[in-house]
């Protein structure tokens, strides 16, 4: 895939986008979100990447953020579609039918933290620092932070990064359930993934679905969640994956995979 601001390579069915604007410490311009909703549409129909890993050029940063050079001349209405924007592109992201993961290699701050929440899962090198600053400019998290913050690590632990705008280190971040999983610095993208392989060796449709119903659930009420994991549940029960994962757990090998 050619784009100017992310890089793209795909691997051995793992893609790595890679935020490319390390001058600016990653920050999210409108050509960058553009960038994303094109690659997150492509990367959910290739037939090549069975899961998606999304990290940030330099050593400095994740994302720092939302540009606030761009932000900083927006009118109200254009406010809104700037924060929309973002969000599609996000969705894109969080409703990917394959495993996707935040390396988070720095910083991680506003929408770079809101990048990040709209990942499946998160881990983050030992010396990255995560916040949600956006009070301190004026304004609040636009891409979904209020929404998935809180849904992830609780609203008293969400409502105090919102309201501070302080920034936490890698352990609490890991102590709070925000990251997954600590690495070194220099071990977090092989060590990522690896992780990201290990998982995409499960079930290509159990993996989807399993997403699919997580997803779900989060915006409905619990009988609705119920029905509706139980109809995922049975509609895998008619999946050639199926029968192959539990013959090879009966006849003690390694399942092979179809996706069908
Ligand atoms: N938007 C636009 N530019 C940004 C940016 C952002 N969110 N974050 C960093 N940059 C730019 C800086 O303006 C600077 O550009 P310059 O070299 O042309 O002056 C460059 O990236 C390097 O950042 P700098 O601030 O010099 O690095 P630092 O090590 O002193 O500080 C941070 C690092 C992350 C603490 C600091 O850059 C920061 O607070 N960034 C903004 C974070 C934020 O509020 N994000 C939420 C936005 S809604």
């Amino acid at each position: 895939m050619k784009n100017e601001l992310l890089d793209v390579s795909i691997d051995d069915g793992i893609a790595i986008v890679r935020v490319n604007r390390p001058d600016k410490l990653n920050a999210l311009n409108a050509a960058v979100i553009d960038e994303m909703t094109e690659t997150f549409a492509a990367l959910r129909t290739s037939h090549d990447v069975r899961g998606v890993l999304l990290t940030g050029a330099g050593e400095k940063a994740f994302v720092a953020g939302a540009d606030i050079a761009e932000l900083a001349r927006m009118s109200a209405l254009e406010g809104v579609e700037v924060s929309r924007h973002g969000q599609r592109a996000f969705r894109i992201l969080e409703t990917m039918p394959k495993p996707t993961i935040a390396a988070i290699n720095g910083f991680a701050l506003g929408g770079g933290l809101e990048l990040a929440l709209a990942c499946h899962l998160r881990t983050a090198s030992s010396k990255a620092r995560f916040g949600l600053p956006e009070v301190k400019l004026g304004i609040i998290p636009g891409y979904g932070g209020t929404v998935r913050l809180p849904r992830l690590v609780g609203r008293g632990r969400a409502m105090e990064l919102i309201l501070t705008g302080e920034m936490i280190d890698a352990a609490e971040a890991h102590r709070i359930g925000l990251v997954n999983r600590i690495h070194e610095p220099d071990a977090l993208l092989e060590e990522t993934r690896a992780w990201l392989a290990k998982i995409i060796a499960n079930g290509p449709v159990a993996l989807a679905l399993a997403i699919e119903s997580v997803d779900h659930a989060a915006g409905t009420h619990t009988e609705d969640g119920l029905r509706f994991e139980s109809d995922l549940f049975g509609l895998l029960a008619g999946t050639a994956d199926m029968r192959e994962g539990m013959s090879a757990f009966l006849e003690k090998r390694a399942a092979t995979f179809t996706g069908r």
